[in-house]
């Protein structure tokens, strides 16, 4: 995995706040998703791309809710995207000295993005993303998830077990990677720390109280 702390800048948290806000009013924008067990998530969601149906765990390309098409990715999104992954793969390189640099973080192009806004009682249970196609997963291409507003408890380990979860503070502009032998990893948010977004988002971009989640997938 790789955490690239306070690596979205300031003009890019803004901007991607907005075109957030923007589609998330529109067409396919934020709805509550509910499990097949009638159990509603603790988030708003909205898809980019394709449609995440959370009712059997796979993706369509359109939500049988209301019947909407997910919007495209921005594709100024998808550029932060490969630059963050262009930047891990410097990084491995001068820190851990790899030289297997894009075998051990594949490239990836996102034709996916989950949106989710949490509001300060949001949370996540721990869980794997495989709803992607098994050569996706099997390739080991990674999921790269952009954290902007409140910060968030963010816990990770190889199992389910909350107990030996690791805990990490994801705060605005943070990018985690998870991708090649960390791919399958779970993953999950305990919860929203109140009032943590930085001043100058809540200032500028009149963000409400919550933090924003947007994981980028291929499928
Ligand atoms: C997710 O696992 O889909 C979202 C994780 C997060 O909100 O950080
Ligand atoms: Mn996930």
């Amino acid at each position: 995995m790789v955490l690239l702390k306070n690596y979205i800048s300031h003009t890019n948290q803004i901007k991607i706040i907005n075109k957030i806000r923007e589609l998330g009013l529109g067409p396919g924008g934020f709805y509550q998703p509910v499990y097949r067990s009638g159990n509603k998530l603790h988030l708003q969601m909205m898809c980019l791309g394709k449609h995440w149906d959370p009712e059997r765990g796979s993706y369509g390309l359109i939500r049988e809710v209301d019947g909407a098409c997910p919007p495209s990715i921005p594709v100024e999104f998808k550029q932060l995207v490969e630059d963050a992954i262009q930047d891990s793969h410097a990084l491995l390189k001068e820190e851990l000295k790899l030289s297997n640099v894009e075998r051990v973080l594949p490239r990836m192009s996102p034709d996916i993005c989950l949106v989710n806004f949490y509001t300060e009682s949001g949370r996540l249970g721990l869980h794997q993303d495989t709803s992607e196609s098994s050569e996706s997963r099997r390739r080991g291409l990674p999921v790269v998830s952009f954290s902007i507003g409140d910060s968030a408890e963010f816990l990770y380990g190889n199992n389910r077990d909350i107990n030996r979860a690791k805990k990490v503070i994801l705060e605005s502009g943070d990018v985690i990677i998870f991708g090649g032998k960390s791919r399958l990893v779970y993953h999950g948010v305990r919860c929203i720390k109140q009032n943590s977004a930085p001043s100058f988002l809540v200032e500028k971009a009149n963000l409400r109280p919550g933090r924003i989640n947007l994981t980028f997938r291929e499928f």
